[in-house]
């Protein structure tokens, strides 16, 4: 007999399935709810609602789980390449030798963008944030292959769409960077691996020769299977529901990137490190800005701090923070933020406003240290972040559309004026 929950309104009782997940979460399955009683739910920021079934990822904010398709995110981060996490996302299973070699190959030989897309580039002031021309570059890609726009093109033309944006990603974020710089931008090259070619292509100058440090290589390529995938995130909801209306995927991708920039989500990697900055600036008082971070007159919120889902740890938070210690040693560098980070924690985790509403680190609270080691410009830290997510960006819309999943389109309840008549002019 399987679960069902009851509501009773209007003094009649209705009865929904109840839906039990892989690990027993439930859900009240509403499908029925308005045909049958005319009642929706309304739950503003969806805290309490599910937008789907998904199999990608499993997060389990009460006991700091991240698992993608079953792995343990700690053990990927340890002993996977990012090209076969980003495999696993997409397809479902660990990729064998050949078929992570043949995704290599593919995405290999599409790192280039088209010669015409400099142009672009060009038009952008210099000081263009690296996201809003990211954005937009990736949505322009649908320009140059049109038929990617066909929604019922086969699945070798969507793999090759995927693999084109798997490819040329770091690419766009690289040419974002050296535009910024009004640097000559550096090509892809095949010969090198997925980090170790966006190193170079990100630092590498006509002037002088480029040798991709291994230790900053291993660092990307954990960082970005950290970030590959979350879930229904803002980000990941963004592309699921620009999908949903049957948009090529660039155009849901760069929707993706759009909603990432904001700080409340992906863009707190960079507020992080401008919020370290302003408190050394003002003097280090760390207790005057977890002060202001509780006050709620006090706009000022603890960047990188606090989650819709972990209310206990970031398993994230916990690995990049290791990883802190370890990069910055062997690179020989001494960062004072990183010590202004750790007291801040260490101060926010003994207050119980912090405690009390399960406020911890989350993953962007130390990753950007990590960039700065890394020799990242700040405003492309966000951009990191997408580099890391495309894979969970595009295996959340490949199952949507696999799905069959029906156009996004959310109810509401209307509090706005009943019927009134026109008034003219005259009469206001
Ligand atoms: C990411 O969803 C994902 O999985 C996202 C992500 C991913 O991988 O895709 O994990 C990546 O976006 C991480 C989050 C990065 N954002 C930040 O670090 C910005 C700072 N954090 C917050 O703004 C906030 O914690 C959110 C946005 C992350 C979560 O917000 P919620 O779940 O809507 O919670 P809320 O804003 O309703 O806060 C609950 C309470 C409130 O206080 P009360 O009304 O109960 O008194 O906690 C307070 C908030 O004022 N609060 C904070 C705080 N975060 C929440 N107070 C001070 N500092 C903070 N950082």
């Amino acid at each position: 007999m399987s679960e069902t929950a009851k509501i009773e309104i209007g003094g009649k009782s209705y009865e929904f399935p109840v839906v039990t997940g892989a690990e027993n979460e439930k859900a009240i399955d509403i499908k029925k709810l308005r045909g049958t009683s005319g009642c929706i739910t309304i739950d503003p920021g969806f805290k309490n609602t599910g937008s789907t079934t998904s199999a990608i990822t499993y997060l389990d904010g009460e006991n700091g789980i991240l698992r993608y398709r079953g792995y343990p995110i700690e053990q990927l981060a340890e002993k996977a390449t990012f090209l076969e996490v980003a495999f696993l996302l997409i397809y479902g299973e660990l990729p064998n030798k050949k078929e992570l070699a043949d995704f290599k190959a593919s995405i290999t030989n599409h790192t280039l963008v088209h010669e015409d897309m400099k142009q672009f580039f060009e038009a952008y002031p210099a000081k263009a944030h690296p996201m809003g021309v990211t954005a937009s570059m990736v949505c322009s890609l649908s320009t140059f292959y049109p038929e990617s726009q066909d929604p019922n093109r086969p699945k070798e033309a969507i793999d090759l769409t995927i693999h084109r944006l798997i490819a040329k990603l770091p690419t766009l974020a690289a040419m974002s960077y050296k535009n910024a710089m009004r640097h000559p931008f550096v090509y892809p090259k095949n010969n090198l691996g997925y980090c170790e070619n966006f190193l170079n292509m990100m630092f590498s100058m006509p002037t002088e020769d480029y040798e991709p440090d291994p230790v900053v290589a291993e660092a990307l390529n954990k960082l970005l299977i950290l970030h590959a995938d979350h879930e229904q995130n803002c980000s990941a909801s963004t592309v699921r529901i620009v999908g949903s209306s049957q948009a090529n995927l660039y155009a849901s991708i760069s929707a993706g990137v759009s909603a990432l920039w904001g700080p409340l989500h992906g863009g707190a990697n960079q507020a992080v490190i401008e919020m370290l900055d302003k408190i050394k600036e003002d003097g280090g008082d760390l207790e005057k800005w977890v002060a202001k971070a509780k006050d709620k007159d006090d706009p000022f919120r603890l960047m990188g701090f606090g989650h819709r889902v972990y209310k206990n740890f970031d398993p994230r938070a916990k690995i990049i923070k290791k990883a802190c210690d370890d990069v910055l040693e062997k690179l020989g560098v001494e960062d004072p933020s990183l010590d202004i980070a750790k007291r801040l924690e260490k101060i926010a985790l003994e207050d119980p406003y912090f405690v009390e509403r399960g406020l911890y680190p989350n993953v962007d609270f130390y990753s950007g240290i990590i960039y700065k080691a890394l020799n990242i410009p700040t405003e492309m830290f966000t951009v990191m972040f997408a580099l890391g997510r495309l894979p969970g960006w595009i295996a959340q819309w490949k199952e949507m559309v696999e799905n069959k999943e029906p156009i996004g389109r959310p109810r509401q309840i209307y509090t706005g004026e009943t019927e009134r008549d026109y008034v003219p002019i005259e009469k206001r």
